[in-house]
């Protein structure tokens, strides 16, 4: 059996993650509620039994209530940590009425969000902690300091980053001396670009492909475990179609259903099926708080592994409405 990029460095891990960004109860700052513990507890309970270990989170979801509903599970429920691979991510500050919405990889703003999390979370460390998305301002040597300040503590045992190109990847990379383990981007039967950005090479059309040049292999070669954020698109082809659906959106929507039906599973288990067939072993990490969608995700590893060549370029000619070049 192949292993995944996490694996082959012995980080134990799940095929599929489950995303906290839905948790804590909304994008606002009113109080956590019971209704907010309740859902989460269904929710990772749900996302356990079906074999996921991996929990992703970031310091700003939910403007921090996502880690710190997680938090007050664990204080009932200590023994829940010793059976997940935690990540978070830091990097984003969110605007308010004075500063503007910006990217920080500064080593005072990495040292001040790793324990702002880990007091969230009431725990000693995370398996993971990624950098959330490009600061244009980001200094290699910087974040080596921050990183290396952070591992020292024992407060992370491994590093990683989100959104971020090949290039970027080089970047950063070149001033650490333990190597980045993850890179998490924005990928499904929707968001097409990550597929396009290879089939389209030396094709006209492919000069307006917004992907990272050559990110895929680079991980692939580099043993980086790529995550894939928004996974099941929102729903829109699995039960929650988007207000404006285009027509080929509709057409696959009703393509995945009866794939669903002939193949006696979930929407769901294809439309995740069909990104973990890619020889990458992405990882999904799937975004939905109903603890009954997380079991809809339960056949996602058995359908990737049954999925034929020909149906999965089926599913991708279906989604970007043009024949394949
Ligand atoms: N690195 C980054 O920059 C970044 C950015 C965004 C997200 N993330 C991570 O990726 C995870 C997943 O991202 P995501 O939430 O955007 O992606 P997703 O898994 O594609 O979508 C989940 C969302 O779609 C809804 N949904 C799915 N199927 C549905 C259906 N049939 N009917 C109604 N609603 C449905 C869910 O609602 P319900 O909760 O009601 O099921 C939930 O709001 C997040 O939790 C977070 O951990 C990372």
């Amino acid at each position: 059996m192949k292993l995944m990029p996490l694996e082959k460095r012995g980080i134990s891990n799940s095929r599929v993650a489950f995303g906290c960004m839905g948790l804590g109860g909304g994008w606002n700052h009113n109080a956590l509620t019971k209704e907010d513990y309740l859902q989460a507890e269904k929710a990772i309970d749900a996302a356990l039994s079906i074999g996921i270990t991996m929990f992703d989170h970031a310091d700003i979801y939910t403007f921090g209530k996502a880690e710190a509903v997680f938090g007050q599970i664990f204080k009932n429920k200590p023994e829940l940590r010793k059976q997940m691979i935690l990540q978070s991510k830091c990097g984003i500050r969110m605007k308010d009425d004075v500063l503007p919405q910006r990217f920080d990889f500064s080593k005072e703003h990495i040292l001040n969000s790793i324990d702002a999390s880990l007091q969230r979370l009431g725990i000693e460390y995370l398996d993971v902690y990624l950098l959330h998305r490009p600061d244009p301002l980001m200094e290699p040597e910087e974040i080596a300091e921050a990183f290396q300040a952070i591992k020292a503590s024992g407060k992370v045992r491994h590093f990683g980053v989100s959104n971020m190109s090949a290039a970027q990847i080089r970047f950063i990379q070149q001033a650490l001396p333990e190597p980045l383990v993850v890179n998490q981007l924005e990928m499904s039967l929707a968001r097409l670009d990550w597929v396009e950005q290879g089939v389209l090479v030396n094709q006209k059309e492919g000069a307006n492909i917004n992907f990272a040049d050559g990110i895929m292999e680079h991980c692939q070669t580099e043993n980086i475990q790529i995550q894939a954020w928004g996974p099941l698109a929102q729903g829109r082809f699995s039960g929650k179609p988007s207000e404006q659906a285009t027509p080929s959106e509709i057409r696959t929507a009703e393509l995945v259903q009866s794939m669903a039906q002939q193949k006696d599973t979930t929407p769901e288990s294809i439309v995740l099926g069909w990104l973990m067939r890619h020889p990458a072993l992405i990882q999904p990490v799937i975004g939905t708080a109903n603890a009954d969608r997380v079991l809809a995700c339960r056949d996602a590893v058995h359908q990737s592994k049954m999925m034929t060549r020909t149906e999965w370029y089926t599913l991708f000619e279906s989604s970007r409405s043009k024949n394949t070049p």
